[in-house]
């Protein structure tokens, strides 16, 4: 895909901060306006019993009844490993993350968004979800790792970002040249609980953590926990990693995609 291309998509741009912000998704489903109980409550308990634990299990294992032939499988709690986060690689999620993604659910994978349920009962089982993991009583999230000022997505920009993907950083060796996750190393991905993994298909557009700008550059800057695909904290400039940002969303090919998803995503279809 042509830079320009991308630039259309991204027509809404706008260089204040207050509207780049709001065009990267930054303000819609966080849990500011709700409160999310520190302690497990009966309406907790029951709502993760009824809705979740078919999947996630009773004790918060992964192993639930319908978690059998599920892959990727539900998520076992037990180890505090989260993979969207706001913070850095290693640490715990924040209570926002964990209801960001209780309401946003996981694309390509069984896990829907919960908008069946309240906010309220969404935010009680932040808790139980915690209360399953030892992690959570022994040590604090980390605080979220600053996401600078967007840079605009320019064709130097996606340039730039195309070196660090190509030669730099070698997203490729997983990721593929072409984005479609089937770079020489894919094949042999395996997560920590010994379950086969693929590298993402950036093409598709459907990105399990949130199809924004700030999404993009909060995965590869905190890495997914539990999972082959690092951080890469160190390595890179707040400047850098919106340019790498540019390029993985041109890598994008909404035509030869099957699903609409990526249409909700303000950034993508500001354009179209
Ligand atoms: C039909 C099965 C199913 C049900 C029911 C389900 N989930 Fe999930 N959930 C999954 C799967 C599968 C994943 C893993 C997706 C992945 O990693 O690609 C997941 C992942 C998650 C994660 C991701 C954590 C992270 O950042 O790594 C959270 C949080 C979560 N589920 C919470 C819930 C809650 C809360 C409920 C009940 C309201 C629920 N799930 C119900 C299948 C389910
Ligand atoms: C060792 C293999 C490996 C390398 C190297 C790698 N990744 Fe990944 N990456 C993965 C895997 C595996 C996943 C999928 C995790 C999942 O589905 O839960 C992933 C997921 C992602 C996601 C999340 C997509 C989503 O669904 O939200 C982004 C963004 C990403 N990678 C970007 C990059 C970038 C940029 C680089 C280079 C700087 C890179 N990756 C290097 C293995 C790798």
């Amino acid at each position: 895909m042509k830079p320009t291309v991308l630039l259309s998509k991204v027509g809404l741009w706008s260089t204040t901060a207050a509207s780049a912000l709001l065009i990267l998704g930054v303000a819609p489903m966080t849990a500011k306006a709700v409160n999310i109980p520190t302690a497990v409550t009966e309406e907790g308990k029951n709502t993760y019993k009824k809705y979740c634990s078919a999947c996630h299990g009773e004790e918060g294992k992964g192993d639930g009844p319908l978690a059998r032939s599920m892959l990727p499988k539900p998520r076992d709690f037990t180890r505090g490993a989260y993979k969207f986060r706001t913070t850095p690689s290693g640490s715990l999620p924040t209570d926002e993350d964990i209801f960001r993604t209780i309401s946003y659910g996981v694309p390509n994978s069984t896990m829907i968004p919960w908008d069946i349920l309240t906010e309220e009962q969404r935010a009680s089982v932040i808790p139980v979800l915690k209360s399953f993991s030892e992690a959570f009583e022994v040590r604090k999230p980390d605080s979220p790792v600053s996401v600078g000022l967007p840079l605009r997505p320019t064709e130097r920009a996606i340039a730039e970002g195309k070196k660090i993907y190509e030669e730099k950083l070698e997203c490729w060796k997983c990721h593929g040249v072409e984005g479609r996750g089937d770079g020489p190393s894919a094949a042999e991905q395996e997560d920590d609980f010994g379950f086969p993994i693929k590298p993402f298909d950036f093409t598709t557009g459907k990105f399990k953590g949130g199809n924004s700008a700030q999404d993009v550059y909060l995965r590869f800057t905190t890495g997914l926990n539990g999972t082959p695909m690092p951080s890469f904290a160190k390595e890179l400039t707040d400047e850098q990693r919106w340019c790498l940002t540019y390029y993985v969303m041109s890598l994008i090919k909404p035509e030869e995609s099957t699903h609409k998803h990526h249409l909700k995503c303000p950034i993508i279809s500001g354009g179209e």
